[in-house]
């Protein structure tokens, strides 16, 4: 059990909307999950349904924030720490009843004076403002304890809200229900706030007389009743901020839900998506106004998009930052930054570290990691670039393979500024090629390569004359060869002739300028 003092006030502003405590129950087990995860830590749009639960109850800004636990508390307790480690918590061995968790949380509290809100660990879509407006309600009819009820088609399994005109007289639950109880469709959420007093009140008079030998907390309303006090009621609208998750069936519906909820409000601050029914993104996230998100894609974790860019279509990325007018195209990406008006994909798998410069370009079927590529450097085709430096402007080649890894050592290799590789090339790390340097296609290169220069590291071409005529006379190929006119084909002739006369304009050109200085 831990007892850090919660979030202390020190805002006077904000003094007004401050609660005294937040008891948010997390005690229960999630049988129905059928997991070896904890119920709480399952995830809904990329976070814990506990996560939910506790930014919810920040925003009331309570002076103690305590989370009960119980079932699987070990996995919560670790959680906690992770995502909120100066939240309270309180341990209910034994799972006595909503009552008894709520015993359980404000044990080590001492004495409260104020109000106390109570909420679960698994309800969430609730919002930190419904609960700011369940607490203004409570306090605008000065009651002593309000709560958040919804009317819904199908009551069955909620406690039920028994009235008194305005007044909640008492809460049935489900297996107490007469047939006229039964019948009422205004349900309890469970999530309530009550006067501090009411409450401790209350918790000291709760029996387990009832179908389920539970201590019910709902059973603190009609005692408060019995005191004289005044119990209204809040009905919320948007029931799914009630809705809880007891199996995977519901985890699916509450994740399409919320994510139905985060693309809309992505859409509405001027983003395009085109397909949202099959567009992810994480409560996270962050896009900017004029991204366009193709159909099948995923934006999950610390992902960022700048404004202009393109993402998808069947793209994943998982804590990326894209800048302005950058275009992704189906690209798996993970922990990588993507600059300015850069061009990915299609079929790019971009790893950890791999940081690409303004107007890069990491093309087709290549894939990179630990990788930091320049502004304007490109490695367009069927490449991997591991543990690369390479500086702006630089070319790497089709199927160029930056061979980091020897067994034992992971090892860098540095390509300089508009240094130009050739297809097929294997850059055997550690090595360093030059700025400017040239390696030609098909080299594997093991050695330096100053800047400027040329590496030709490959084997050099030799024909056997006449080879198919002796050795596959009469074959298909020999057929071929016989019937052809054994002249270049046209176009290469053409080419070679283009090149060469480019060649020579470059060389040309140089002369001139040297001739004129
Ligand atoms: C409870 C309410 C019911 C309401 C419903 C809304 C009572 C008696 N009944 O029903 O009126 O309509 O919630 O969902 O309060 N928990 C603990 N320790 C316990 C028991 C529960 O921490 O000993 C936690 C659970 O983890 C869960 C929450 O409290 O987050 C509610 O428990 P659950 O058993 O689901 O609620 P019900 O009894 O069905
Ligand atoms: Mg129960």
């Amino acid at each position: 059990m831990t007892s850090d003092p919660s979030t202390t006030q020190t805002d006077p502003e904000q003094s007004s909307r401050s609660v005294a405590a937040v008891v948010v129950l997390a005690a229960g087990g999630g049988t129905r999950m059928k997991s070896s995860t904890s119920k709480l830590l399952h995830k809904v749009a990329g976070h814990s349904m506990l996560s939910y639960a506790v930014s919810a109850a920040q925003a009331l800004q309570p002076q103690r924030l305590v989370v009960v636990v119980g079932h699987e508390r070990e996995q919560v307790l670790a959680h906690l720490d992770d995502i909120a480690p100066h939240v309270s918590t309180a341990v209910q061995d034994q799972q006595n009843g909503t009552g008894h968790a709520v015993q359980c949380g404000l044990a080590d509290l001492g004495e409260l004076d104020g109000e106390v809100v109570v909420t679960y660990g698994d309800v969430p879509m609730l919002t930190g403002e419904t609960l700011v407006e369940l607490v203004e309600a409570h306090r605008a009819a000065g009651a002593k304890a309000t709560v958040l009820t919804a009317h819904v088609d199908d009551p069955y399994g909620y406690g039920r809200i028994v009235r008194d005109g305005e007044r909640v007289a008492r809460i049935v639950e489900q297996k107490d229900c007469s047939d006229d109880e039964a019948s009422i469709t205004e349900i309890n959420s469970g999530i309530y706030v009550f006067d501090a007093d009411t409450l401790r009140h209350g918790l000291g008079n709760l029996t387990t007389d009832n179908a389920q030998g539970e201590l019910y907390l709902t059973d603190v309303i009609t005692i408060a009743n019995q005191r004289g006090e005044l119990v209204t009621a809040k009905i919320i609208d948007d029931v799914w901020q009630t809705e809880g998750v007891n199996d995977r069936v519901q985890l699916a519906r509450m994740n399409r839900e919320m994510n139905n909820r985060i693309v809309e409000g992505w859409m509405r601050a001027g983003v395009t998506v085109v397909d949202p029914a099959t567009t992810w993104i994480h409560a996270s996230v962050d896009l900017a106004q004029d991204v366009t998100i193709l159909p099948n894609t995923t934006l999950e974790g610390a992902t960022s998009v700048a404004t202009g860019a393109t993402i998808g279509p069947d793209t994943t990325l998982v804590d990326v930052e894209v800048g302005e007018g950058a275009t992704v195209i189906r690209t798996h990406g993970t922990l990588a930054v993507i600059g300015a008006g850069a061009d990915v994909g299609p079929f790019s798998y971009l790893r950890p570290g791999t940081q690409l410069g303004a107007k890069g370009k990491i093309g087709a079927f290549v894939e990179t990691k630990n990788a930091v590529i320049g502004d304007g450097a490109k490695v367009p085709h069927l490449a991997y670039a591991g543990d690369a430096v390479i500086d702006a402007g630089a070319n790497i080649g089709a199927g160029t393979i930056f061979a980091n890894y020897d067994g034992l050592n992971k090892s860098t290799t540095h390509v300089g500024a508009n240094a130009f590789v050739g297809s097929n090339s294997v850059l055997v790390a550690p090595v360093d090629i030059g700025a400017g340097a040239f390696v030609a296609a098909g080299s594997t290169v093991t050695d330096d390569v100053g800047a400027g220069n040329l590496a030709v590291a490959r084997g050099r071409q030799h024909a056997s004359e006449g080879w198919i005529g002796k050795r596959r006379p009469g074959s298909k190929w020999d057929e071929a060869a016989k019937a052809s006119d054994g002249q270049v084909h046209p176009k290469v002739t053409e080419s070679r002739a283009k090149a060469a006369e480019k060649n020579q304009q470059a060389l040309n050109t140089q002369q001139a300028q040297e001739g004129a200085q």
